[in-house]
């Protein structure tokens, strides 16, 4: 027997992008079911991303889910690139105003779901099986497995937020005209750890080495997390404790005064480099956000904060469609992310080639190096960084013109009404 029930919206995935929508559509008066492959202990625990833009903070602060990441996430109003043995400072706020906040993504996860469970809002866990069926119709449903028995949920809207492995993207594809995929594979990965080690400076050092490049970064006062450019199929194994710390001290520019903690390792993994772009982002009642959509190389601290991106236009949309009946805004909803997701997937790539290694051809590094002083020295250059780096606000700078010239409603306006109590629907 299949248990039946019916909601406006069905959020398949609760990373990042599943969890601020079901957040972003509650704050506007819209209910939706978010489903959820994993444990709720496992998906509070992969260590994942740690930079937030300024704009994601906003958002997450509009929505009154920021108490804990302005308590204990770090303000960081710049980054250092190293190079040749030097570190240079890239002031984000002298250069736009802005800083970021680093604070790590399963903290946020943890944030979200606490949230939300708390307001007696559904987020099924451990679901099996899920299906999409109906998506060229007005009425989609959700099929899926949970303790045993298969439910089916009836909805409007189907959000896909189900990152890169997940299902959603496939059915978008499967569609009368296909989908379009841009991608670019790197030869190299991240192999990145957690250590119990206080950090010894407030912000972020990204270094390009001869032996390739390392970031180190940071979670708490306490914690340092640190990653090390190694070749695409390393395995973890080979890498014993000694080994990592020895590399970091070869590749972090510890001859220009500065020196690290070490201690023990708490988590490490590998992560490989991608490029990725499906479109459409949508097809009849499927919309798919966030890493089911795109994926880009860590190096720009973009992924999470493209999600958030992502929903928060969807949400827009959703609302549009459910409250105002206006079915045509889902015809926008690809082309309006897609400016962002470029530029974010230009920036990822740039800071990837800027910062890499990628063989041994000397007249490459050379333009790497020669690049690098320019980000350094130059004003208009380093700007250009920054702006990327802390993030172009959410809200229409970034849409069509078509959909610029709406009636002037935008959800960063529904969202302020919503906390100020004047939204009643
Ligand atoms: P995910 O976080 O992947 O969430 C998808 C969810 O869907 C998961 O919980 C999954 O279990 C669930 N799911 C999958 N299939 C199904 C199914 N069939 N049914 C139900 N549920 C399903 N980004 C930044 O912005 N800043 C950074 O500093 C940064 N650093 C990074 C460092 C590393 C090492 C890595 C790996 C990534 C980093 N990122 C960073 C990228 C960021 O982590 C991702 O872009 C982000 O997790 C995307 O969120 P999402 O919600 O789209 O997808
Ligand atoms: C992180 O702290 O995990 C981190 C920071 C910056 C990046 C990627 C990851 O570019």
């Amino acid at each position: 027997m299949t248990i039946t029930s019916d909601t406006p919206v069905a959020i398949i995935g609760a990373g990042p992008a599943g969890l601020v929508l079901a957040h972003l559509l509650k704050a506007i008066g819209i209910d939706s079911v978010v489903l959820e492959r994993r444990d709720r202990g496992y998906v509070e625990q992969r260590v994942r991303a740690g930079v937030l833009e300024h704009p994601s903070v906003e958002l997450l602060r509009d929505l009154g889910l920021a108490d804990r990441l302005e308590r204990e996430g770090l303000s960081h109003r710049g980054i250092e690139l190293a190079f040749e043995g030097r570190r240079h400072r890239i002031d984000f706020l002298d250069l736009v105003g802005h800083s970021i906040t680093v604070y790590g993504q399963q903290e946020i996860v943890k944030d979200l779901i606490a949230a939300r469970l708390a307001a007696g809002d559904p987020i099924v866990f451990e679901v099996d099986d899920v299906t999409i069926d109906g998506i060229d119709s007005d009425f989609p449903t959700v099929g899926y497995t949970h303790d045993g028995e298969r439910h089916e949920l009836r909805c409007r809207i189907v959000a896909g937020c189900d990152g890169f492995h997940g299902i959603s993207r496939d059915r978008i594809g499967e569609g009368p005209s296909g989908n379009t995929v841009f991608d670019r594979d790197y030869p190299f990965a991240w192999l990145g750890i957690l250590a119990e080690a206080a950090p010894t400076i407030d912000e972020l050092i990204y270094s390009s080495h001869e032996r390739g490049f390392a970031l180190y970064s940071m979670r708490s006062p306490t914690i340092t997390r640190l990653y090390l450019q190694v070749p695409a199929d390393e395995r973890i194994e080979d890498w014993s404790d000694d080994r990592i710390w020895s590399e970091l001290e070869i590749r972090l520019p510890t001859g220009d005064g500065f020196s690290f903690n070490t201690g023990p390792i708490h988590e490490r993994g590998i992560t490989t480099m991608r490029s990725f772009v499906s479109i459409p982002m949508r097809r009849g009642s499927l919309a798919i956000a966030g890493d089911a959509a795109h994926i880009v190389p860590p190096t720009g601290a973009k992924g999470m904060n493209l999600a958030i991106a992502d929903v928060a236009v969807l949400a827009e949309i959703i609302d549009d469609v459910i409250t105002d009946g206006k079915d045509e805004r889902l015809d926008d909803y690809t082309d309006e992310c897609l400016r962002r997701v470029w530029r974010c997937q230009h920036f990822s790539w740039w800071m990837t080639s800027m910062l890499h290694r990628f063989d041994d051809d000397p007249f490459r590094r050379q333009l790497q190096l020669s690049e690098l002083r320019l980000v350094t020295s130059s004003t208009p250059a380093a700007t250009n960084l920054a702006e990327n780096y802390v993030g172009v606000a959410l809200g229409p700078s970034l849409r069509s013109p078509a959909t610029q010239a709406g009636d002037g409603r935008s959800l960063a306006g529904a969202r302020s009404l919503a906390s100020e109590g004047k939204v009643d629907r």
